[in-house]
């Protein structure tokens, strides 16, 4: 297992809204012995946290002020996971000073033994660009759409699924086009298509990738 080895395990799981990649990134956590953490919940805390404080997330000087001082337990998942929030970090994600502000607490996970597993935008290309294994998952926008009317209406959330498609779309376009850590696959990552797949096959075909990356590195897991 992971803990044998000398090195943390670090596996990248980075992709755009709703592809999976967080469902994926905790299941293959659980399956390796590793933590997890779910980077998107991180400038979803600083963009919550700027606008309890009445502030604009698009406002640099708040939004680095929040991430500085993220609490990372101050929020639940559902106050986390609603479509303002999902919108505002973003926004939030868009600044460069709060790229930089966020970057050592996303490393500290990566450095203990035996790893960790972390999913987000930029963990391939940026966070951690020596990862063992890097994923990047995606899946057409409607059917991305789709699934997170689904979790939408499972937390009783009253929005309509063209609502949450152009909600998609908009935080697609604002996370592929910003100047720093874009939403990009890093050059030796390895693409997964999600749209067909259902989460138990998604995650089978994201153990073969993973697999096989160790084999070829000669890492064991
Ligand atoms: O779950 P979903 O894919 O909808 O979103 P998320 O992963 O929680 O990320 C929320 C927002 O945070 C994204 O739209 C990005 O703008 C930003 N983000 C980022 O820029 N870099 C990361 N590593 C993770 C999230």
């Amino acid at each position: 297992m992971a803990a044998a080895t000398a090195t943390p395990l670090v596996i990248a799981v980075d992709g755009p809204a709703a592809s999976g990649k967080g469902t994926l990134a905790r299941r293959l956590a659980a399956h390796y012995g590793l933590a997890y953490l779910d980077t998107g919940s991180l400038y979803r805390a600083t963009a919550l946290a700027v606008m309890l404080a009445g502030g604009d997330p698009a406002d640099e000087a708040a939004a680095v002020h929040a991430a500085q001082a993220l609490d990372p337990a101050r929020f639940t998942d559902e106050q986390l996971r609603t479509p303002g929030a999902s919108e505002a970090a973003s926004k939030v994600a868009a600044i460069p000073a709060v790229r930089t502000a966020l970057l050592d607490l996303q490393r500290t996970v990566t450095s203990k033994l035996p790893g960790a597993v972390l999913d987000g935008r930029d963990i391939g290309t940026v966070v951690c660009p020596d990862a063992d294994a890097k994923l990047f998952i995606t899946a057409a926008p409607e059917t991305r759409a789709q699934r997170r009317h689904l979790e939408h209406a499972g937390r009783g959330e009253d929005i309509s699924y063209e609502e949450v498609l152009a909600d998609i779309r908009r935080r697609d376009e604002r996370d592929s086009g910003r100047a720093v850590a874009p939403l990009v696959p890093a050059a030796d990552a390895h693409l997964l298509d999600t749209t067909e797949l259902g989460i138990e096959a998604a995650f089978q075909a994201a153990l073969d990738l993973i697999e096989g990356v160790l084999r070829e590195r000669g890492r064991s897991a």
